[in-house]
């Protein structure tokens, strides 16, 4: 038993938050954002709008693109850490907003990374027989969790859902799934819940010591494509395009670098969207498809890391 990407999907929010916005906020410059980090604007959430409202709408793009109606679905997995609700799940309420009905629903937390967590849990349910098409949604309203008046976080993050539809194939598509963590670097990058039995507090924002975190997952990165490559049986240079995740230019050239690719085989959608967390991979792959750029046959290397920390890869043949 094999599986399959058959369709993919996406949504932004309208409003975009510019570099030159962010100058209003905090104590930075459009240069230094640039230089160090490739992004010069990023989505915000309307206030009505939840992980749900959003991720619903990237999974109805996906699921028409997929050519499947909404009761061919077995099961819906939703990567996010920015839910407003623990329950219903964030997997519940697109389900109901899709007329989704009897299928497994789930919400996933692995910080940036929940996507690739995602993916390689629904491969893992095709394989087992366990469900033949599964709809995976990455959705994150980072714009929430980040302190507004903190330079260090507000300038990197930005808001999105993104979405693809994972079936049961005769032939491969998915060549490997590597999956992995350090839970001793979990101080590096955290959100905590706010307590129930304290006030609010501005600790309850997402903490993040960026300098360290850059050079984990520089390593950690050059490791992972390596070793997901390896795994796949493929060659660097049988690859086709790298999707990863939209952290920081910096860290995705030294990926693409590492893999021996021009940066036109990488799709960057970090200058206009910023880090996105768990959308950001399942963002750009649509981005990659529905531009064209991305076709069928094409050997494509996935990745993703964040908190925890966390990390995660699928080598696909599209
Ligand atoms: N504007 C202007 N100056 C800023 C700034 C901002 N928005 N944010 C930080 N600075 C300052 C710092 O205070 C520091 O000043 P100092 O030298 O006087 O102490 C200086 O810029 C350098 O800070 P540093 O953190 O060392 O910069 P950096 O080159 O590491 O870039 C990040 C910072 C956050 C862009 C970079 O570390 C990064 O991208 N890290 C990875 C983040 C990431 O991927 N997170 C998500 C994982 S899913």
């Amino acid at each position: 038993m094999h599986t399959k990407i058959l369709g993919t999907g996406g949504y932004l929010p309208s409003k975009v938050r510019t570099n030159a916005d962010l100058e209003r906020m905090v104590e930075t410059s459009d240069q230094w954002i640039m230089e160090r980090t490739g992004i010069s604007e990023r989505r915000v959430a309307a206030p009505g709008e939840t992980t749900a409202t959003m991720g619903a709408i990237a999974a109805r793009a996906a699921l028409e693109s997929s050519g499947l109606a909404p009761q061919d679905i077995d099961a819906v997995l939703v990567a996010t850490t920015s839910s407003s609700c623990a329950y219903p799940s964030t997997a519940c309420e697109i389900a109901r907003e899709l007329g989704i009905a009897n299928a497994a629903a789930m919400d996933l937390a692995a910080a940036c990374a929940g996507f690739s967590y995602a993916y390689a849990t629904a491969h893992a349910m095709i394989v087992a027989g366990q469900a033949r098409h599964v709809l995976i949604v990455g959705v994150d309203i980072c714009s929430r969790i980040c302190n507004p008046h903190d330079r260090t976080t507000i300038i990197l993050f930005g808001d999105g859902a993104g979405a693809c539809v994972l079936a049961a194939s005769d032939e491969p598509g998915t060549l490997a799934v590597r999956l992995s963590s350090d839970p001793t670097c979990g101080d590096l990058l955290r959100l905590p819940n706010p307590a129930r039995d304290e006030p609010p507090s501005e600790d309850n924002y997402l903490l993040m010591r960026g300098s360290e975190v850059f050079k984990h997952a520089v390593v950690i990165l050059s490791r992972l494509v390596d070793e997901t490559l390896a795994a796949g049986g493929l060659a660097p240079s049988e690859l086709d395009f790298l999707v990863p995740h939209q952290a920081n230019l910096r860290i995705i050239s030294a990926t693409a670098r590492r893999l021996g690719l021009d940066m036109s085989q990488v799709i960057v959608t970090i200058g206009k969207q910023g880090n996105t967390s768990s959308a950001s991979v399942p963002l750009a792959l649509d981005e990659g498809v529905r531009s064209g750029r991305i076709k069928r046959g094409m050997n494509i290397l996935l990745e993703s890391f964040g908190g925890g920390l966390t990390w995660g890869s699928a080598l696909i043949r599209f």
